[in-house]
């Protein structure tokens, strides 16, 4: 794709005087964080270990738990054994993730046997339940300090009290405070980068724990994003990640009409040469945004949408704000006007009250979209979430015929269209060697497809062109021209 000519004409609101904003100034309006000199001793001679789970959201909190930890002087350590802090970035989307981290911390009791001063730490979505808080009360003991998604730059302060009084803290805010700047980051990359450009979510999907654990919708501050993206560029970045829960409704909140557009644009003159976003809603896609994708060649052409059901009684009772039809209809308008635009989506199978033919319409519309790929879940019921409580929920052995009856139509069409790619050239972000095999590179193309390829030494960062020369269900396989 190249820039198209118009993309330089448009017009951006001011976001220079936000950027240029005095820390005094984002204080007062926002929160800063700070260590004190206590705390950038903690952790002398100490080690901590990080598991997160769940979504980009949460793995871009663990980038800022690091962050702190490095900051307190810690170092990270893969290994259970030798940490002196364990931390569980959990995930609540669905109770098999909640059932897992509880198995972990279970498994991982005897370490504290052995060396009784190790800190478990929960936090993440989990954290924010009232029931989960309840059990780890009752049932782990071994668990010394809880914090929740709202107040993670807690982290120091918390953990130096517990640190001190070897006494059980649990603070989680049940309201999300103010947006917190200047927190420290520990990216686990650095060719790519996740940015968050907003927190929470207003959707109220019937089904979803997320507005409950994650609060309502934050946008952050233009400059402020733009700054951060500068950062990340000038550290070696090449492609970001806008992450939010529903980055389409960004700015809603501070009152900007077109926020994510302006955002986008904005992202886009810095120069940066990869941007991303994650995940947006069929139900606010504004023209202008799908204008700004065709105008900017740095936005790539790969879109994730989740749409959930191919039902619109499902879709109704599920929330969502859009038919099947006017998904279609989005999906068909995207493909037209971006003709190499590949994509993703989220699917859940078994949603109280689904009938067969229900499901069935489902699998029609994956037919229709032939998605590249496609996060597939069987509905778990969520307390507290209106779809939990709806009748006629779904056995599991339906749920789970369905959910593979739904995998072989995914992985059909992530076949197909994977065929399309062999002999052709993509652009690839080279990663480094690839995980499973040291001596060939590993990347993502422009489209998102993960591409395996042989070249010469020396491509870790760069962006490469690359032959296909293989084409596989989940990858490619090529060579450096
Ligand atoms: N059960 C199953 N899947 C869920 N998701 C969210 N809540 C649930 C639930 N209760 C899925 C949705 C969403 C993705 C992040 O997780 O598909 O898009
Ligand atoms: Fe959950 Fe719906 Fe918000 Fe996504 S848009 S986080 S599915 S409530």
């Amino acid at each position: 794709m190249s820039t198209k000519k118009n993309a330089d004409t448009y017009i951006l609101p001011d976001h220079k005087a936000e950027a240029a904003r005095s820390k005094e100034q984002i204080e007062a309006e926002y929160g800063l964080f700070q260590l004190n000199n206590a705390m950038e001793t903690l952790g002398k001679d100490r080690k901590f270990y990080i598991r997160t789970y769940g979504c980009q959201a949460n793995v871009r909190d663990g980038e800022t738990i690091a962050g702190m930890m490095e900051q307190m002087g810690f170092t990270e350590t893969q290994d259970t054994e030798e940490a002196d802090v364990l931390i569980f970035n959990t995930c609540a989307v669905r109770k098999a993730a909640e059932d897992h981290v509880f198995g972990e911390i279970g498994m991982l009791k005897g370490l504290k046997d052995k060396k009784p001063d190790t800190i478990f730490c929960i936090c993440g979505c989990m954290a924010q339940e009232e029931s989960v808080i309840n059990t780890i009360l009752k049932k782990y003991p071994q668990v010394d300090l809880v914090f929740g998604t709202h107040n993670l730059y807690r982290l120091p302060d918390l953990l130096s009290q517990v640190m001190k009084t070897r006494k059980r803290k649990i603070e989680v805010f049940s309201e999300q405070g103010r947006v917190i700047e200047d927190l420290p980051v520990k990216r686990s990359q650095k060719f790519k980068g996740f940015v968050d450009i907003m927190y929470g979510c207003n959707k109220f999907c019937t089904y979803c724990i997320v507005p409950y654990t994650r609060g309502k919708e934050r946008s952050r501050r233009m400059g402020d994003i733009v700054r951060e993206i500068k950062q990340l560029k000038e550290n070696g970045g090449r492609e970001v990640v806008l992450l939010g829960q529903n980055v389409n409704a960004y700015g809603k909140d501070l009152g900007m009409e077109d926020g994510f557009t302006d955002l986008l644009i904005a992202a886009a003159r810095t120069g940066i040469e990869r941007i991303r976003f994650y995940s947006s809603s069929p139900r606010d896609y504004s023209e202008t945004t799908i204008q700004a994708m065709i105008d900017y060649s740095s936005i790539m052409p790969a879109l994730h949408l989740p749409v959930q059901s191919g039902s619109d009684e499902v879709l109704r009772r599920m929330a969502r704000g859009y038919t099947v039809e006017e998904y279609k209809k989005l999906f068909d308008r995207l493909k037209q006007m971006i003709p190499s635009i590949t994509f993703t989506t989220d699917l859940i199978v078994g949603f109280p009250g689904e009938t067969d033919a229900q499901f069935r319409e489902t699998l029609d519309l994956v037919d229709y979209c032939k998605f590249d790929s496609a996060f597939s879940f069987k509905y778990s019921p969520r307390e507290g979430t209106p779809a939990a409580a709806m009748p006629d929920q779904i056995p599991d052995e339906v749920k789970d015929a369905r959910l593979q009856e739904l995998n072989d139509h995914l992985n059909h069409w992530a076949k197909e269209n994977n065929k399309a790619y062999l002999h052709k050239i993509v652009r690839v972000l080279c990663e480094g060697p690839s995980r499973k095999n040291a001596a060939v590179y590993s990347g993502y193309s422009e489209e998102n497809k993960l591409v395996n390829f042989t070249g010469p030494e020396g491509l870790t960062g760069q962006i490469v062109d690359v032959e296909i020369t293989e084409v596989r269900s989940f990858s490619l396989n090529g060579r450096a021209l």
